[in-house]
């Protein structure tokens, strides 16, 4: 539903969760700034996940590792050679597509067994690397640009995926370094360091929440697919010979987190990758059903000992552990959980957004809420006065001030009520407290819940304890 994701996209801007970069530049390509609400929801996504993964987990821990890697790296990791997708451009609109997006927008075109023949011939031409016959493919098909509505073309070409740029003042090429487009190589790079000094024994888990960048040429779908993006990695170390075990273990345990946000089961599934990266023995994609359709949100991969191995051979430095249970060096195997942080943000937006009609045959009303799980809401409780005068804000000011050291509030006294609960439920406040006249005689507020509207009478010092019950 494209409306509805649009709508989704003008509240982000509307609210203060996301804006476009630079946007008074008129933006940059697939770059977002998050805003005043959605820099607290993120940080929320973003705790949640490392507090389950850390702090939960007493074999997992957590580094925090440079953007900046030394270049050989990613000729390890095979980024360097591997990591590109193969493009063409239009010659007429010098619009640039990657080969499989061009051809998948032109199947749906299809009726269903054509354009499958047409999907299984594109799989066959890719995994062999033929450049000549994606063209060929192309041509014979008569795709056109969506621009142009030519069919001109160039030759199809690889394109690597990584940014790069120069470390100190010489340009050369051996100054070339490259943004990291995975955060992963930073805990390889760092296993024998945590092992060590950790004392870890296997099987253990590295956890990272870091930056990543991708030149992606396909970076359309707002957040969803970004230049610039966050992702929250864990890699897990486990014998050989054990890794099927413990990538079923993560898989479930995976999902299990996403499900503990209380979200719809039906609106998530797993996708086992058909093709899998030359690295791995199993993979699978946690997809979640946005507007636009399922897409991926976290990938589970059981990577072997390919990455370890690879530091191995182009460090020169043995990367092996000693397990003292069997009596026996190895290289350990990994299961990786990779989840992008702004995909996350995307789906808890998306899943928590709601437009309501609330007319009475009186009135015309509607609302649109945010509901929000209670943890991740940028503002957990907001605090009115329900006039501006005769002491109220006062005893509202320090119902703020023994609240503010333990979560997130907001005040406001301007406006009726009615508009100030309106406010909150459009950036997912799950509870609004009102201070009025009743308040001086009984000690008691109004406490107002977002998904419910309904509202009650509770003891102004049982709304800090009613707040932190829902938010731990
Ligand atoms: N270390 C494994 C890895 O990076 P990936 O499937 O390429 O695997 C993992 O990426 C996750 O990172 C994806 O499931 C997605 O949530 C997120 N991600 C990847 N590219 C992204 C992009 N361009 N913008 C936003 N998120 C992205």
């Amino acid at each position: 539903d494209q409306n509805k994701f649009q709508a989704i996209i003008s509240h982000c801007k509307e609210y203060g969760f996301v804006f476009q970069s630079s946007e008074i530049y008129d933006g940059l390509s697939a770059v977002y700034d998050y805003g005043q609400y959605g820099s607290e929801l993120k940080k929320n996504i973003k705790d949640y996940w490392w507090k389950s993964m850390t702090q939960l987990h007493e074999n997992i821990v957590g580094i925090d590792a440079a953007i900046f890697m030394h270049p050989t790296t990613w000729k390890a990791s095979g980024h360097v050679d591997n990591f590109s997708d193969p493009m063409i451009d239009n010659k007429d609109s010098k619009k640039r597509y990657r080969v499989d997006h061009l051809i998948e927008a032109y199947v749906e075109t299809l009726p269903e067994a054509e354009g499958n023949a047409v999907l299984a011939r594109m799989d066959e031409l890719l995994k062999e690397n033929d450049f000549a016959g994606l063209k060929t493919l192309i041509e014979e098909k008569k795709i056109t640009c969506s621009v142009s509505g030519t069919s001109n073309w160039t030759d199809v070409r690889q394109f690597n995926l990584m940014f790069s740029t120069q470390l100190g003042s010489v340009t050369d090429e051996a100054n070339e370094i490259y943004l990291r487009p995975e955060t992963a190589q930073g805990i390889f790079v760092n296993f024998l360091n945590v092992q060590k000094t950790g004392r870890m024994k296997v099987p253990f888990g590295i956890a990272q929440i870091g930056k990543a960048f991708r030149n992606e040429i396909v970076a359309r779908q707002f957040i969803f697919r970004m230049r610039e993006f966050e992702q929250m990695e864990m890699q897990f170390f486990v014998r050989p010979g054990t890794q099927k075990e413990w990538y079923e273990k993560w898989k479930e345990e995976r999902m299990q987190w996403h499900l503990s946000l209380g979200t719809d089961p039906s609106k998530y599934r797993f996708k086992d990758h058909v093709k899998l990266a030359h690295y791995a023995d199993a993979a699978v994609d946690i997809e979640y059903e946005f507007p636009i359709g399922f897409k991926e949100v976290e990938g589970i991969h059981s990577r072997t000992d390919f990455d370890l191995k690879q530091h191995q051979e182009y460090s020169r430095k043995k990367i092996q552990y000693f397990d003292t249970e069997i009596n026996q060096n190895y290289v350990p195997y990994v299961i990786e959980t990779s989840i992008g942080l702004d995909r996350m943000f995307l789906l808890t937006i998306c899943n928590a957004y709601e437009e309501q009609d609330l007319s009475t045959p009186e009135k015309a009303d509607s609302r649109v809420v945010l509901k929000l799980p209670a943890k991740l809401a940028p503002i957990k409780l907001a605090v009115f006065p329900l006039i501006k005068k005769e002491g109220l804000p006062e005893i509202a000011r320090e119902l703020m001030d023994s609240c503010k050291p333990f979560f997130h509030c907001f005040y406001e006294e301007k406006d009726a009520i009615g508009r100030r609960y309106r406010r909150q439920d459009a950036i997912g406040t799950p509870f609004c407290v009102t201070v009025d006249h009743q308040t001086k005689e009984d000690g008691t507020v109004t406490i107002r819940y977002r998904d419910t509207m309904e509202q009650e009478r509770v003891p102004l010092t049982e709304v800090r304890n009613i707040v932190l019950n829902k938010i731990m």
